[in-house]
């Protein structure tokens, strides 16, 4: 078995890349880096390739779901551009290269005059800023689009930065000397430059068969039908703080079976830069409890371990946004044995992908549905109707083999 502080170090900070820093305050452990899962590097040159094009409008980008925890895209900077692999984060909206490979400036790279700094849960950059153009697809390159240099910057390995899209009032306060602006997103430039007409994109996720699996789509200016089934369910982006801040949803009742998970009416967050899937304690406990013999695995991994005799019996945990059951099947709930090698947690154990968020509910921030959620479902985020929407896909629900 892998050193846990590796491991744990590996989860908290995606479980947490995203979900900061001025506002939401969730307790994590910090530790040591010693691990090394992470050291080789994500390539998404296959997938650069190979992004489809439309003639008009969205455009359908592929995302690469790298050693199970994370997602990345290839992102140009510069021109001509030079390609990173940058985390998909709906939960921050900086966007920044240079914590693997360096930021390669070409005659497009205008210092903007302003430092950056972005702390996150463990994590933190901090570098210059520049604008650049920043090429998402062939024909998708946004001119003037302010991103960090990361001169100086904590656990990032394996990947060269991140590309937020979450809300521009995220980026207030990371400037200095000019702390009160904004930094525009991607999404912002590229619907003012007319690269897109709506201010809305679709993320599908699927569970990964590899560990680098471009299996994962992102489509920028739209949604993209052949990635769902049936309606799409929106949600309105809450107005409880401090969820309202990111991409945040009420869910209005979490069920496992027939035990009440959360009860009544909740504010959370729909973050790709988490990897888990979070419950406020109370609510945890609760989901523990309804597994016989489940416990947390507090000082290895963090990580909810559940006994081989009560996995057949696992019920279905299922979130209620706006009157529609989003279920987690069993499937949905575990890390599958074959992948435990890769997360660095020891073999012949089940972890689950359910854990607690550092504290009890009531903080309006009480659950994220981190990547573990979204692959089981389309998810569109749409800011000119300021609202979250899920779909059904064909991999919602399927078997689990242990
Ligand atoms: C990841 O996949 C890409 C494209 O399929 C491939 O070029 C690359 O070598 C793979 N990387 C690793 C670490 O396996
Ligand atoms: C950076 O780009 C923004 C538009 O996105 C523009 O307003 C600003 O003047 C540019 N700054 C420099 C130094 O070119
Ligand atoms: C970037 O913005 C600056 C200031 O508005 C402008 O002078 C410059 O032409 C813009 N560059 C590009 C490539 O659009
Ligand atoms: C920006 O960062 C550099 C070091 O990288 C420092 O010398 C400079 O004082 C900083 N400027 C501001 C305005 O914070
Ligand atoms: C989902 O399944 C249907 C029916 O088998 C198929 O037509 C469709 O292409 C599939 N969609 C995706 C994204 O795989
Ligand atoms: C989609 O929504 C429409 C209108 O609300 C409804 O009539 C239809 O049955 C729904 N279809 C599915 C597959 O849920
Ligand atoms: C959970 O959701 C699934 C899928 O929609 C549904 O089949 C099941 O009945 C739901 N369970 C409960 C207890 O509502
Ligand atoms: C959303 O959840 C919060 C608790 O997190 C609650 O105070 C608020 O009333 C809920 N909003 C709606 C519209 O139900």
């Amino acid at each position: 078995m892998r050193s846990f502080s590796a491991f744990l170090f590996a989860v908290i900070i995606t479980a947490s890349r995203s979900t900061s820093w001025a506002s939401v305050t969730i307790p994590l452990t910090k530790l040591e880096r010693t691990g090394s899962y992470l050291q080789g590097s994500p390539h998404a040159d296959g997938a650069r390739a190979s992004f489809l094009e439309t003639t008009s409008g969205p455009k359908t980008i592929p995302a690469t779901n790298v050693v199970y925890i994370q997602y990345t895209m290839s992102v140009g900077v510069g021109s001509p551009p030079t390609y990173y692999d940058l985390i998909i984060d709906t939960g921050s909206s900086n966007t920044f290269v240079g914590t693997g490979k360096k930021y390669v400036r070409t005659s497009t790279s205008v210092p903007t005059g302003q430092n950056v700094t972005v702390a996150y849960g463990t994590g933190f950059f901090s570098g210059i800023e520049y604008n650049d153009t920043v090429t998402l697809a062939a024909g998708f390159a946004i001119t003037n689009q302010s991103i960090g240099d990361a001169l100086e910057f904590a656990y990032f390995d394996g990947v060269d930065g991140i590309i937020g899209v979450g809300p521009v009032d995220l980026t207030r306060g990371k400037l200095s000397p000019d702390t009160g602006a904004l930094t525009p997103t991607i999404m912002d430039n590229a619907l003012k430059q007319g690269l897109i007409k709506q201010q809305i994109f679709g993320i599908s996720f699927a569970p990964a068969t590899t560990s680098n699996d471009t299996n994962g789509a992102i489509t920028y200016g739209g949604i993209d039908p052949a990635f769902y089934t049936g309606n799409i369910t929106y949600a309105p982006v809450t107005k409880t703080l401090s969820a309202a801040h990111f991409w945040g949803i009420n869910v209005t009742d979490v069920t496992y079976g027939t035990h009440t998970v959360i009860p009544q009416s909740t504010a959370g967050i729909v973050d790709s830069g988490t990897t888990l899937v979070l419950l406020a304690d109370d609510f945890f406990s609760r989901y523990l409890q309804a597994i016989p013999g489940a416990y947390l695995d507090v000082s290895n991994t963090g990580l909810i371990v559940i006994p081989p005799s009560s996995v057949a019996g696992m019920q279905p945990l299922n979130f209620t946004i706006n009157g529609r059951a989003f279920s987690m099947d069993t499937a949905a709930q575990l890390i599958p044995l074959n992948e435990n090698a890769i997360w660095g947690i020891e073999t012949g154990v089940q972890y689950g992908v359910i854990t607690k968020l550092g504290a009890d509910s009531g903080r309006g921030l009480d659950f994220i549905l981190g990547q573990k959620f979204m692959e089981k479902y389309y998810v569109v985020f749409d800011a000119d109707h300021n609202r979250v929407g899920f779909a059904y896909t064909n991999h919602t629900f399927s078997t689990y083999l242990p």
